[in-house]
């Protein structure tokens, strides 16, 4: 997830697009750039960091020019450094994208078998380098982005400058978010509307697939193979502070809608179904060193924790390895043993947080093989861990985490998968199933968030709780104490997460008709005994909420409400379980009025011990 920002027009740009590229921040901040056409030449100016570093840079190199092109970097490929930071030049041509090529490693083959020499670690570079190839042999500058990206797989969003064609930006979409802005003889293109609101009201969304030609008379839109489109902009009511949210109220409420696409995200080039294979070499360990685990621990704190628990099921059901989880404050203090034949995996969303980073840092002196599961490309833990697997959910600025949450399940999934198939230990057709219904979650989640409004209707007479119970067995236990948690981050009701089967042993003394208790209970092997735990909290008078499988006929005789979801693989069921109890929290905590962006006390990052 990065920031893109183009214009062409009458005004000097360079402040300009600065100006979209601050207001694009939060997709993006570990570096920045922007490209100039000064009437000679296309000029660059990058720096590494926030964006306040690229003013400085302006500010010793100055850029003029009324046409050019802007991005704000949140690094997949390549570290943030100021060479792989965009625009990424080739010859006369200069590039911003936002999004993850899948074929850039072939792409990147084929170009320096002909001898291309490349700048930078990224993706984004090997495009350019395809779109100056196409210029050099004599297209326009519309031709050859066309034919550039009919050779690219991914998810893209570019805005393009050329030397030998200065009076444009051209622009394409394939994934990844672009919008074109409409001016008075000038047009605009960013990754979002927030960016160019200041500029124009009149605003076109790109679709998928779509190119554009933006001189500054206005818009030439096709389809990729060159089909013209006829569609017209719209005027856009939303204020500023609205349009950054995406038109959500709050952070929170966008991540948790971006979940399909971050899950995508997470998943594009990681899964060959045709090999019935996880494609991901950065997850560091070969066939013979994966035959040598012997034990995997999971380290990590808060909901990276509960991803972890659902790791570590999965890995012994999939790979057929000793699997624990472990808190990382716990597993620092407590002299654990651990050697070379241990996988010690450190889970968390920021890299930052300082009890995972001293946890990995003692695991790893002690010999075992080292391994990360991460958001945030070259943050502290990744640079201790001998290998990192990024989650691609782009920035999370809510506190509490929601679309790093099911990234780190979809990462659990694929290490699961890439252990069994080298193992031994998973069948080529049950690894088929489990990626097959991966790569369908998407779709699955999407079906759940449009359950957005009856999932309101039953938030509301929650907020008056005074304490809540989640349960849940199997891979719903680890969904249960997630579900939990975000209820007591941003609504403040204490909230207790417990495995079903473990109510009777304590936590039952808690129930009676004020503590509503919510049963995650999709259809699998433990759906009967969850069941009878329901039904015993219903003896004491419990109000059920449950969260169950679409066609289950008899969960209307157990609860007093049902949320609903699609049916998946019952290793798969927590993508599908999470969000109505992501949902369920964020309306429960806005109907009580709190700061759900920035819940008392928390903080996203937390490097302290
Ligand atoms: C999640 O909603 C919380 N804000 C918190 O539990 C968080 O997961 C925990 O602090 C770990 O953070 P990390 O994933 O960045 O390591």
């Amino acid at each position: 997830m990065c920031g893109i920002v183009g214009y062409v027009g009458p005004q000097s740009c360079s402040d300009l697009l600065v100006d979209g590229l601050r207001r694009l921040e939060y997709r993006g901040y570990d570096s920045a750039g922007l490209a100039i056409y000064d009437g000679k030449k296309i000029s660059v100016v990058r720096a590494v960091g926030k964006l306040q570093n690229l003013v400085k840079a302006l500010r010793e190199q100055p850029l003029e020019g009324t046409v050019g092109i802007g991005h704000t970097r949140w690094a997949t490929h390549g570290r943030p450094t100021e060479v792989n930071a965009h625009p990424h030049v080739a010859g006369n041509i200069a590039l911003v994208h936002n999004g993850i090529i899948e074929n850039h490693l072939e792409l990147k083959r084929q170009l320096a078998e002909q001898g291309v020499k490349f700048a930078s670690d990224t993706d984004t570079e090997i495009v350019a380098h395809l779109i100056h190839r196409e210029s050099s042999a004599g297209n326009d500058l519309f031709t050859s982005v066309q034919r550039a990206l009919r050779q690219v797989r991914g998810a893209y969003a570019v805005a393009v400058i050329d030397q030998k064609q200065p009076d444009r930006v051209v622009v394409a979409k394939n994934a990844s978010p672009l919008v074109i802005g409409f001016g008075e003889g000038e047009m605009f293109c960013a990754s979002d509307i927030p960016a160019i609101l200041p500029y124009t009201k009149i605003m076109l969304p790109l679709d998928e697939g779509e190119i554009g030609i933006l001189p500054r008379e206005g818009l030439q839109l096709f389809t990729l193979d060159g089909t013209s489109v006829g569609r017209q902009p719209h005027t856009i009511t939303w204020n500023a502070a609205q349009a950054e949210k995406g038109g959500f109220k709050h952070f929170m409420l966008k991540e948790i809608h971006e979940q399909p696409r971050a899950i995508e995200d997470t998943l594009r080039g990681r899964v060959d179904l045709a090999a019935t294979d996880v494609v991901a070499s950065e997850i560091g360990l070969d066939e013979a060193t994966a035959k040598s685990i012997q034990r995997v621990y999971f380290i990590a704190c808060g909901t990276s924790h509960h991803a972890a628990l659902y790791g570590r099921i999965l890995t012994e059901h999939l790979a057929r390895v000793p699997a624990t989880t472990e808190l990382a404050s716990e597993f620092i203090g407590r002299d654990p043993v651990v050697g070379p034949t241990d996988l010690v995996i450190a889970v968390s969303q920021s890299g930052e947080t300082l009890d995972t980073l001293v946890a990995l840092k003692a695991a790893k002196a002690q010999g075992a093989k080292t391994l990360c599961i991460v958001n945030v490309i070259d943050s502290a833990i990744p640079r201790v861990a001998g290998a990192a697997l990024y989650t691609h959910a782009g920035p999370e600025i809510g506190v509490a985490s929601t679309k790093c949450f099911t990234t780190q399940l979809a990462a659990m999934v694929l290490i699961a998968v890439y252990l069994g198939r080298r193992r031994g230990t998973l069948s080529q057709e049950r690894a088929h199933t489990i990626l097959q219904g991966l790569v369908e979650l998407p779709h699955q989640m999407r079906a759940v968030l449009a359950l957005d409004d009856i999932i309101r209707d039953l938030a509301r007479p929650l907020a008056s709780a005074k304490s809540a119970l989640f349960l849940g067995r199997g891979v719903s236990y680890p969904i249960a104490a997630e579900g939990a948690l975000k209820l007591k981050e941003i609504s403040y009701i204490h909230a207790e997460g417990y495995a079903a089967g473990e109510m009777k042993h304590g936590p039952i003394a808690l129930i009676d008709a004020e503590v509503p208790v919510i049963a995650i209970m999709p259809d699998d092997t433990v759906y009967d005994k969850i069941a009878s735990n329901v039904q015993e909290a219903k003896a004491r008078e419990a109000r059920v909420l449950a969260i169950a499988t679409k066609g289950n006929a008899d969960i209307g005789g157990i609860a007093n409400n049902t949320i609903y979801v699609p049916k998946v693989d019952p290793a798969l069921t927590p993508f599908v379980t999470t969000l109505p109890l992501q949902l369920l929290s964020y309306y429960v905590a806005d109907f009580k009025g709190t700061d759900v962006d920035q819940p008392r006390n928390l903080a996203k990052t937390v490097t302290v011990e």
